[in-house]
């Protein structure tokens, strides 16, 4: 492991190329034309592309939008709808593209192997195409095959970056890893980014695969180990805020991730963790521990769903408001959002469920993960008439609301914090009912 030095980040100008204008490719795109690189980002969806030609940023994320105008006023940024078309100048080929769950649980690669037989033809002498794609072991070998070019080489360089927090997380990374073959272009592809200072980890492809994926199933670990310690403490009348402050302190376990919530969701530890436990599978070890994680993160859903119904007694009979929808705060991207999976949870007991969530507005409610959900214009109308309101993302604007109007609509004045984010004290001062996770 090595810092990136000031000389190595004097790195001149290359020509990039990102397939993929998604919630890894944006932001990658956006911190290359930053350090000066010509980018040229390639997304195939129509209406993705229409928006980013028209100025426009197709998704949420904080910081976004003013690190792609100024690439796009540097002339360093530019958008094409054609990864062939794209590549055919371009040194580096960074690929973005998605890597869904497959229905065995494993990683579905047909994206990247799409995308490096589309690229494949057109990339000029000496390119060097990295997979940013989350992927299992074996991708740089299976894309090597793909490619099929003695005079390209592939490199893996996993991406670590949070959503809601992405562009900050891509300037300022914790660390860069990229597995390569070859040292000199593994540092190559790590001093595109010139970020002095951060640490670069230049290892086997193999390797680096593993570091994604051991890193996430770490997280989604650590959070089962607290909603687990929250379910305890509820039992034995402990306090999860003051055990976590106390936990945090010691530098060996950290603060971070050690908030108990609804479960842990989002586009990436689902399906990152069942494929690890598949890639372990497929090597001869039962990764059991990582079973259980998932299987514990599944019964948080129904944990929550348990403390509505302890509330408001007959489910079925119940209207119910929800708070988010997001998977977390500060992203509009719901794909395995913990909130959505809830609330599903609640229609499937028959419950009336009328949600608010600053990303979704009435023109979404046709979307499929919301059927059955009643999609409200603001986070009164989802508490209008319920027996209790549940919160599911942690968005700032529901610490800002007046409780006392939010208890004149409600039947019942009753508040699950599925987040924590609540002060007890305060909403039982407005006369309400409040039910935490891991806390009374
Ligand atoms: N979202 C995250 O927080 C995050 C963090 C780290 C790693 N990852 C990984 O990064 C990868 C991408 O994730 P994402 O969230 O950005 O996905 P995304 O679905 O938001 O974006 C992927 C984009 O790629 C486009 N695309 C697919 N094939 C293409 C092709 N051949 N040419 C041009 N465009 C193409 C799609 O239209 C889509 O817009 C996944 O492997 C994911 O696991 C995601």
């Amino acid at each position: 492991m090595s810092p990136l030095s000031d000389a190595m980040t004097a790195s001149a100008r290359r020509k990039v190329c990102v397939v993929g204008a998604g919630y890894v490719g944006l932001p990658s795109a956006g911190v290359l034309a930053r350090r000066g690189h010509e980018v040229i980002l390639a997304e195939r969806d129509p209406s993705r592309l229409a928006k980013l030609l028209a100025g426009e940023v197709p998704i949420l994320e904080p910081g976004l939008d003013q690190l792609l105008a100024e690439g796009r006023e540097a002339g360093r940024l530019q958008f094409e709808a054609s990864a062939a078309k794209a590549v055919v100048e371009c040194d580096f080929v960074f690929l973005c593209v998605p890597t869904p769950q497959g229905d065995d649980g494993s990683a579905d690669l047909s994206f990247i192997e799409a995308a490096a037989a589309e690229i494949s033809p057109h990339l000029r002498a000496g390119a060097v195409v990295v997979n940013k794609s989350t992927v299992p072991v074996g991708t740089v070998d299976l894309v090597t095959r793909i490619i099929n070019r003695s005079d390209v080489s592939v490199v893996s360089s996993p991406e670590f970056l949070r959503e809601g927090t992405a562009v900050a997380d891509s300037l300022a990374p914790d660390r860069i890893v990229v597995g390569a073959d070859n040292r000199r272009v593994g540092m190559e592809v790590a001093e595109l980014f010139g970020t002095s200072g951060t640490q670069v980890v230049v290892t086997t492809p193999t390797t680096a695969e593993m570091i994604k994926y051991a890193s996430n199933a770490f997280l989604a670990a650590k959070l089962s180990f607290i909603n687990e310690i929250a379910t305890i403490c509820e039992a034995a009348g402990a306090d999860i805020k003051d055990l976590v402050w106390a936990m945090g302190l010691d530098h060996r376990i950290g603060g971070e991730f050690l908030n108990p919530g609804p479960g842990w969701g989002g586009s990436c530890f689902p399906k990152d963790t069942q494929a690890l436990v598949s890639i372990s599978k497929d090597l001869g070890h039962d990764f059991d521990l990582l079973t259980a994680v998932i299987e514990s993160n599944e019964r948080q859903f129904d944990h929550i769903v348990d403390k509505v119904a302890a509330v408001v007694g007959d489910l079925s009979e119940a209207t119910i408001g929800i708070w988010g929808l997001a998977f977390k705060a500060n992203t509009d991207d719901r794909r395995s959002s913990p909130a959505v999976t809830i609330a599903q949870r609640l229609v499937a007991t028959g419950a009336r469920v009328q949600a608010f969530d600053p990303t979704v507005s009435a023109k979404d409610a046709a979307a499929p993960d919301l059927a059955g959900i009643e999609i409200c214009a603001d986070a009164y109308g989802a508490a209008a008439g319920t027996g209790a309101v549940v919160v599911l993302t942690e968005w700032p604007d529901f610490l800002l609301l007046d409780l006392d109007k939010v208890g004149e609509i409600m039947e019942r004045k009753a508040i699950i914090d599925g987040r924590n984010v609540l002060d007890p004290a305060l909403v039982r001062l407005h006369g309400f009912s409040y039910t935490g996770v891991g806390r009374s």
